[in-house]
Order: C-alpha cells, then structure tokens, then sequence
C-alpha cells in the first residue's frame, strides 16, 4: 500500500463517519445495492468467489454528483443483501490518477484478478477524444477477496490499434479453451462504436485479435461490452452513445443493447438486430458473470449519465446518488435474451395477497406485484404518481410519471407489447423493476415517493396475481 493508498483510505474513513448512520435513508432501498455516501455508477468485477458474490462499483465517495472514481466493494451470500466492504482500488498510481474506471474480474485457481481502466487527463489544451487522455489497461489480483494488491499496467493507448481515439475502455475478461479473452469499448478516429477483442496465453500479455463492429456505425462510442453464452448463444452486450431515438426505441441519452454473434467469436461480425435490455429511465452499463451454480447473472447501473438536463434524483440532498439493478438471470427463448430477477428473490418473499383484477392498499416500502392474464387491460398506479399501464387494443406497454415531482422529471416510456401474458413489478423502497412476458421487456426506473410506505391501485381486466411480501418471522 503506498501512501496515496493509505491517504485515501484514511480520508473516506472519516468521510463514512462524518455523515453518520441516520443520514440520508429516505429513499435507501433494502435489497438494491447503493453506495453508503456519495456517487455511484457501474457495476464492475461481478463474481462469485469462493460461495461468496463480490460486487464492485464505480464509486466517488467525495461527491453525490460524482467525480472520481474508485472501486466500492460490497459482498452478499444471496445476491439480496449486501454489505459494504469498503474501497477496493483507488486511483494510486500515476497510470490511473484520474479514475479507477470500469472493469471485470476473473475467478481462477484460487486466485481473483481484476482488469480495469486507468483513467488519465492530461493538464492542456486537449480535445480528451483525439488527445490528452490515457486509457490504461491494468491488473491487480486478491486471493481472499478483500485484499487488492499487484497492480500492473498491462496496455497503453500506444498497444491498441492505430485508427482509434484515446478513448478505448471497460475490459471484461474470460477465460475459453484455455485462452484468455478480453472486450474493451472503443470510439475510432471517424467516430464509429466497436469492440475489441484481444487475446493472451496468460492474462498478462495481450494482443488484438478482432473487431466486433457493424456495418453502418451504431453510435460514436461503445462503452462496457460484455461477451458471453447463454442456452447455447454466444451474445454481445454493449452501451452505445450516439445512438438517435427512433420512435420508442432508443429515448434515453445513452443505451444498452444486446445481439447475438452467429458463429466464432473471434471473427463474427455484428448484426445490427440490436434489442435494448430495459425500456425504462434507468439502465446502462450493465455486465454478467457466472454463478457458480452455472447460472448467467447481469446487474446494471440503474442510472444514466449526463441527464442533469431532464431529471436530479432527489437522493443527493442526502448525500448519495444510484443504485443498482437487482441481480437478473439471464436465459433464452424463442431468440429473444430474457431477464428475470435471481430466484433468490421468489424464496424471499414469504407473504402473499392475492387479488382479482383489482387491488387497493399499501402493502409497504418493498414488494411485488405479480400478475397474470389472458388480455384486456392492466393498469396500475404506484405512490399516486407512477402508472403502468396495457391495453390489448393499443399494443403498447407505458410507465409514465403523472406526477413530476415524483418522477423528478421523467416523464413516459413505452415499449410495443402485443400479448400480455404475465407481469411481475418490484418495488423497493425507490427502485421500480418491471420485467413482463417472461422477462422479454424489462422497465426500470427510480421514483421518490414522499411518504415511507407506497400505495398500489390496480385495476385491470382479465388479471389475477398476488401481492408479495417477506414478513420476518413469517
Ligand atoms: C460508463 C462509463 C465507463 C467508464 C466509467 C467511468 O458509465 O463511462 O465507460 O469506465 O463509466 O466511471
């Protein structure tokens, strides 16, 4: 440990204590992972290790709205709780000064090993896209999982390709065959989104293998691309910018999308039948790994940068700002990648109202709503201010704030849905999690209700489902 490290451990030691345990709970969900003070955005480093999931985040602890980034640590032994370990990496070497930025983990032979960004801004008159930024690739390992040491620069902006900007990010790494593999983000000098595939004999030294790209460009940058199987599909997932809206596709600033990759890997190209992973305000930056049980988890950042021009989520008052997605399994069906939320979560709940068609009450701050039908219409209003809402005749899924302050400035998302065969909506405390049809179309949102337990008015035809719930001492 240097003595940068030792700094700032010190200094958000006394940044945790000074703002206390009681501060800033007001909309602090129970089962969603958020960060105990200050900002949060991607997940990074996802893994089970040892029976026991480590989740990582990028994390500035000095500021609600953000600035630089370290890795927050949390652990959990059913993906439902998780209790904060502190900061795992910090920005202590003059290749990553400016930003532990995003990354993977890989579980092998006893040992973690976490490949991330180095984040550098040089001092100048730079344009920070052609010029005066590093992108440094760079290791560190942990045997028990709670002590990071070893970091090593591994690539530089000099080992990539020639034809890209300085902006070249995110590697998720993997092992296949007995080969390492990793994908970064990248923007090329003519403003093209791709990913690139590099490959190493032993996780230390790597070359460029390929460039999944498409044809047109699909947006200027892809950021966090993950590869991986799924019942027997080998998928890519990806976080474009620069990607226009296109009726009700593609409405947020940024997006998340996934495609399949027919064929090997190492020279497949992208089809452009991109799907987004969540119709709703919050999702991007989303990355999988796998549970020892052979199970193919995503957690997603449940935010979106740079919309201070639409919407400020209230929490930074208190201090804190983002969460995560709950943990989804990811499966398969009829081509189309499906989300669900982890089975964890089916074994939590332990108390059940069941309705028909109608229900009106206040169930509390964390629930589900889970529903099924044959047709007709759903609607339903949580917190007096967030509709969702399908009617057979229209098509079309909507979650829309009818209340602003509510929403803190979101407004309306909506996704075609011909068939509505079954619903399941979780709410958690001022997370929303809307997965229908099996999980074919996934809403996610934030909401900031004012009161600490949430209503629920429903009323539909053609539905029936029950209201779940954990009591303790059920
Ligand atoms: C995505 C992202 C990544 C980067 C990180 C920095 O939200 O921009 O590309 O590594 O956030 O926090």
């Amino acid at each position: 440990m240097n003595v940068l490290t030792r700094t700032w451990k010190g200094l958000i030691a006394e940044k945790l204590e000074a703002y206390g345990k009681t501060e800033g709970q007001r909309w602090r969900p129970r089962l969603h992972i958020a960060p105990p003070v200050g900002w949060l955005n991607d997940p990074n480093g996802l893994c089970q290790y040892q029976g026991v999931y480590h989740a990582f985040y990028q994390f500035s602890p000095f500021d609600p709205k953000g600035g630089l980034k370290f890795w927050g640590h949390c652990t959990s032994r059913d993906l439902l709780h998780w209790r904060f370990e502190g900061t795992a990496l910090a920005p202590d070497e003059a290749y990553d000064c400016h930003g532990v930025y995003s990354g993977s983990a890989l579980v092998e032979d006893g040992q973690l090993s976490f490949y991330y960004t180095g984040n550098v801004k040089r001092t100048g008159d730079y344009d920070y896209i052609r010029t005066g930024r590093e992108s440094n690739t760079v290791r560190a390992v942990s045997v028990d999982g709670m002590q990071f040491e070893g970091k090593r620069l591994l690539m530089s902006n000099g080992d990539y390709p020639e034809d890209l900007t300085c902006h070249v990010r995110d590697p998720k790494v993997w092992k296949q065959e007995g080969r390492y593999y990793m994908v970064q983000g990248a923007r090329t000098a003519e403003d093209k989104g791709v990913a690139l595939l590099f490959e190493s004999e032993d996780g230390e030294h790597w070359s460029c293998l390929h460039r999944l790209e498409t044809k047109e460009p699909f947006g200027y940058m892809w950021e966090c691309p993950d590869v991986f199987q799924v019942d027997g599909y080998t998928v890519l997932s990806i976080s474009p910018q620069g990607v226009k809206a296109d009726g009700l596709k593609y409405n947020n600033v940024y997006q998340s999308v996934t495609t399949f990759l027919d064929g090997d890997f190492r020279e497949a190209a992208v089809r452009e039948d991109f799907r987004e992973l969540d119709a709703g305000f919050d999702f991007y930056a989303p990355q999988s790994f796998q549970a020892e049980d052979g199970r193919r988890i995503q957690i997603g950042w449940m935010g979106m940068p740079d919309v201070d021009a639409y919407y400020t989520n209230p929490s930074v008052e208190d201090g804190w700002q983002h969460t995560l997605t709950l943990p989804r399994e990811l499966s398969v069906r009829d081509r189309v990648l499906c989300q669900k939320p982890v089975r964890e979560l089916d074994d939590w709940w332990n108390f059940f109202i069941p309705f028909v068609n109608t229900y009106s009450d206040v169930p509390g701050d964390c629930f589900e709503v889970a529903a099924s039908g044959t047709g007709g219409e759903f609607r339903l209003v949580l917190a007096g201010g967030l509709e969702l809402s399908w009617k057979e005749e229209e098509g079309i899924f909507w979650m829309s704030f009818t209340d602003q302050r509510l929403g803190a400035g979101r407004a309306r998302r909506g996704r075609a849905v011909e068939k509505l065969t079954d619903l399941r909506i979780i709410v958690d405390v001022s997370c929303v999690e809307v997965f229908l049809n099996g999980g074919r179309e996934v809403f996610s949102t934030r909401f900031y209700p004012d009161r600490e337990e949430i209503g629920v008015e429903l009323r539909a035809s053609g539905f029936d489902g029950r209201i779940c719930l954990h009591r303790e001492g059920t």
